[in-house]
């Protein structure tokens, strides 16, 4: 029996320039680097604690104010070196950078930006779960000059490609250009990833949820509504069980949501009032956003498109709800419906005066 005959990501992208007559190739040579920079890193993931840069690296703490993990600096260094050579890039950003990375000027600089998560889900490294990197690709606003931050400020609704890849038991790349989602598995005897996953589609329903109930006393009530009536299962309005999932991987919770339906909220909540949400805009929201929608799923902030949010700072944070979209849509309509109020004020919250019944 002969195997089916698979694309490899280069000829997809070879049959996706087809479409752009007069494209220069600066994209797809882009998007090539980056996927060699995911292999580089699914190498060294692979490894294991057999391999280097398991630990934390001796007390640092990145700009989010998380542990670094010594993988989160190598997986970094590795998008910035394997990338800054390619001439199709302006410049760069990532989580674990505060300032924007300005191109060498020993490299040739080009029209886009790349922003990206080099190693998601590391805090979770040592216990060997699955974790990823997620990239944006942007159009530079200034040409090949020097970049600032400003720069990097683009609302999710224009980037131009995402992807992420998954380190798990295989490892994946999926990626959209903004034509549908496409994921490839990583041929570890070609060393090639190949087209295995073409127009992977999110399901409209799912019967499963994905949230870190640790934070509940802190959630909103429109948030807590929506839980509650999934836990409620057949017994409740929803007249149907829920499965709960979580990883504390983003990217593997994504990745399944995209196999097979799902929602995933990691929603605005009142534990820290410096941080409206957990997860990045720039380089998790609008990523994994793009991706969700191009798969035919949603992606929201609670109440309004993530894509339509207008950044305000590079490592701006957000809450974040995904997947199956009618889902997406209910806690949308939980949250208009909410009073302003409720949402807001300390009184309703879990152990306030007036706090909302279960
Ligand atoms: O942003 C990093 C991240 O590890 C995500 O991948 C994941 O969804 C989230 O944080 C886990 O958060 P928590 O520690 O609250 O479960």
């Amino acid at each position: 029996m002969t195997s089916p005959h698979r694309l490899t990501l280069t000829q997809f992208l070879i049959e996706e320039r087809r479409r752009f007559p007069h494209a220069s190739g600066d994209f797809n040579s882009l998007i090539l680097n980056v996927a060699l920079a995911c292999k580089s890193i699914a190498r060294k993931v692979a490894f294991g604690a057999l391999g280097a840069g398991q630990g934390d690296v001796g007390g640092a703490i990145n700009v989010q104010g998380e542990t670094q993990k010594e993988m989160d600096v190598v997986s970094n260094q590795v998008f910035l070196q394997v990338n800054e050579w390619c001439g199709c890039l302006a410049g760069m950003a990532s989580e674990e950078m505060a300032e924007p990375y300005q191109i060498p000027d020993c490299y040739p600089k080009g029209k886009y930006l790349l922003v990206f998560d080099p190693l998601d889900g590391s805090s979770n490294i040592d216990v060997n779960v699955a974790v990823g990197s997620i990239f944006s690709v942007l159009r530079a606003p200034n040409g090949d000059a020097a970049v600032t931050e400003q720069d990097f400020l683009q609302a999710g609704a224009s980037q131009v490609a995402a992807g992420y890849a998954v380190y798990g038991p295989a490892t994946m790349l999926v990626l959209t250009v903004g034509n549908g989602v496409n994921g490839f598995t990583l041929d570890l005897e070609l060393g090639e990833f190949m087209l295995t996953h073409p127009a992977m589609q999110v399901p409209p329903d799912t019967c499963e949820f994905a949230i870190n109930a640790s934070n509940s006393r802190f959630w909103e009530p429109p948030v807590k509504r929506y839980v509650d009536e999934c836990m409620a299962g057949q017994t409740g309005g929803r007249c149907k069980d829920f499965n709960m999932r979580w990883i504390a991987s983003m990217v593997a919770e994504a990745h399944r949501i995209l196999m097979r339906g799902g929602v995933f909220l990691y929603p605005r909540d009142s534990k820290d009032a410096s941080k409206p949400g957990r997860l990045r805009l720039l380089y998790e929201a609008n990523p994994i956003g793009f991706i969700i929608e191009q798969a035919g799923g949603r992606a929201s902030t609670g109440r309004l498109p993530v894509l339509d949010v207008k950044p305000t700072s590079l490592h701006q944070r957000i809450g974040l709800v995904f997947g199956s979209r009618n889902e997406v849509d209910r806690i949308e309509r939980y949250h208009n419906d909410a009073q302003p109020t409720e949402m807001m004020n300390p009184l309703f919250n879990e152990h306030g005066l007036f706090r909302m019944p279960a």
